[in-house]
């Protein structure tokens, strides 16, 4: 079983590139089988998740070509049926954008209830009510999720909860509907703007992204695009919130700082330095923490995809913080963890109450998501000791190379593949 061995205590210096985002690719591979022809996504992070979503198009006939290690050229023109690979799917939440894709195209799509990280209740229900307003009708069959239409007519959707996946969805449905798409109560998320940015250089007609209102007007043809993916506004926040932890002065290449406000407002008030350039930030610290409070919220607040990364930081900070998870129902799972490294953390429902101790120390943890895992690598490179992160590849699903990019800064982490070499 693979394991990351990290030793805490060494200070960070130098440069990390970013890759590109995985919330974005995982949105925009699918958003290609729209396409009438070739597509080429460049910026394409080398993950697990980009992976198995790459062989769910194969699986359906669609060729996916690796350029090289960052570029795909994808031709949809392949695919016969609009059924997904029902044990792939079950593997990634993002899989459940097949069914905007699929429907867009072919008005119809089989797709298996999607898996993903485990946060409590994940419902689709603002998926399936945007379909239902386009005109489709669903039924699920064992687990699968079938969605039928005969048209899809563009018509005014207000979603009852602002949902990355339910407006991603509904884009990807209503961008070949007739007529026009009104999204109220969008999401706003930086991958939002990228997907329908990728959607218009096809010939799409989609305004307002970023925004909370998006108006889509429906095309009938869809050409092939080069497309280059945003950097990954989430893999930056955890390579700062890893320098903030070891202590360090390291430049964070490939971003879009204004991406990252909401992550560099919190750090600079935990006392540390953030310098903002063109398309990079430097980060200074000596390790040393302040107190603060925490609230997730939908962009532009602050990422429920940093909330496990800024509790590992605070659980070191000097004081008490108070961390609100308002948008995931349960994602403190890996509290446990960090309690295991010495943490003092009390969780009450949605609040997770951090008591700053001065350092952790290293001990065996696991990996209970892909987030919790990148606050196991943040904790440690902060810790006392050596700690052994297992279940890495909740981690390998969204961060490439982490051994390598953290090493190259000065972090001593090991990939470790068998327990000879862990001996
Ligand atoms: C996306 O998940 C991201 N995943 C998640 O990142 C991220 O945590 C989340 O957005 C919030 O930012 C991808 O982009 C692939 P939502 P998604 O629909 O789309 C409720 C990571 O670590 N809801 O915005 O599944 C839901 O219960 C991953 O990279 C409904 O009630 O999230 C939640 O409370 C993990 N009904 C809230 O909305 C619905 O139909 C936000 O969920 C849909 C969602």
């Amino acid at each position: 079983m693979e394991k990351l061995v990290i030793t805490g205590g060494k200070m960070l210096h130098g440069t990390i590139k970013i890759s590109g985002a995985k919330n974005a690719a995982v949105a925009i591979i699918p958003a290609v089988i729209l396409s009438d022809g070739v597509c080429v996504l460049e910026n394409i992070p080398d993950i697990e998740d980009v992976n198995i979503i790459d062989e769910i198009l194969c699986k359906m006939g669609a060729s996916v070509k690796h350029i090289d290690k960052t570029s795909l050229e994808i031709d949809p023109a392949g695919i016969k049926k609009p059924v997904a690979d029902y044990d792939l799917v079950r593997h990634m939440r993002a899989s459940s954008y097949l069914m905007g894709a699929l429907l867009g195209k072919y008005l119809r799509a089989d797709v298996a209830l999607p898996g993903g990280c485990d946060f409590g209740v994940r419902p689709v229900d603002q998926h399936l009510k945007g379909f239902g307003i386009l005109g489709a009708a669903h039924t699920i069959e064992n687990d699968t999720i079938k969605v039928r239409a005969d048209k899809l007519v563009g018509n005014h959707i207000y979603l009852d909860v602002v949902s990355v996946g339910a407006t991603v969805n509904i884009m990807l449905a209503a961008v070949k509907a007739e007529g026009r798409t009104t999204i109220e109560n969008a999401a706003k998320e930086p991958h939002i703007v990228d997907l329908a940015n990728f959607l218009n250089s096809m010939g799409a007609d989609v305004r307002g992204a970023g925004t909370d209102v998006i108006k889509i007007n429906g095309v009938k043809k869809l050409r092939g695009t080069t497309y280059s993916i945003i950097p990954d506004q989430i893999e930056a926040g955890t390579y700062m919130a890893a320098v903030c932890s070891a202590g360090g002065d390291v430049t964070i290449q490939n971003v879009i700082p204004k991406h990252l406000e909401s992550i560099t407002a919190k750090l600079r008030e935990m006392g540390v330095t953030i310098e903002e350039f063109d398309d990079y930030v430097r980060v200074v610290s000596n390790g040393k923490l302040k107190r603060c409070n925490v609230t997730t919220m939908p962009h532009p607040g602050f990422p429920t995809d940093m909330q496990p990364q800024i509790t590992a930081l605070l659980a070191k900070a000097n004081g008490t913080s108070i961390v609100n998870e308002a948008v995931w129902d349960y994602r403190f799972r890996y509290v446990t963890e960090l309690q295991r490294m010495g943490a003092d953390i009390v969780v009450d429902g949605s609040l997770a109450i951090v008591n700053g101790k001065e350092s952790l120390t290293g001990v065996p943890v696991k990996a209970t998501d892909l987030r919790a895992g990148a606050a196991m690598i943040v904790a440690a490179l902060g810790a006392k000791g050596t700690t052994q992160i297992e279940d890495i590849r909740h981690i390998q699903r969204g961060y490439e190379d982490v051994v390598g990019k953290l090493s190259s800064v000065g972090a001593d982490i090991k990939l470790i593949r068998t327990e000879d070499e862990l001996k």
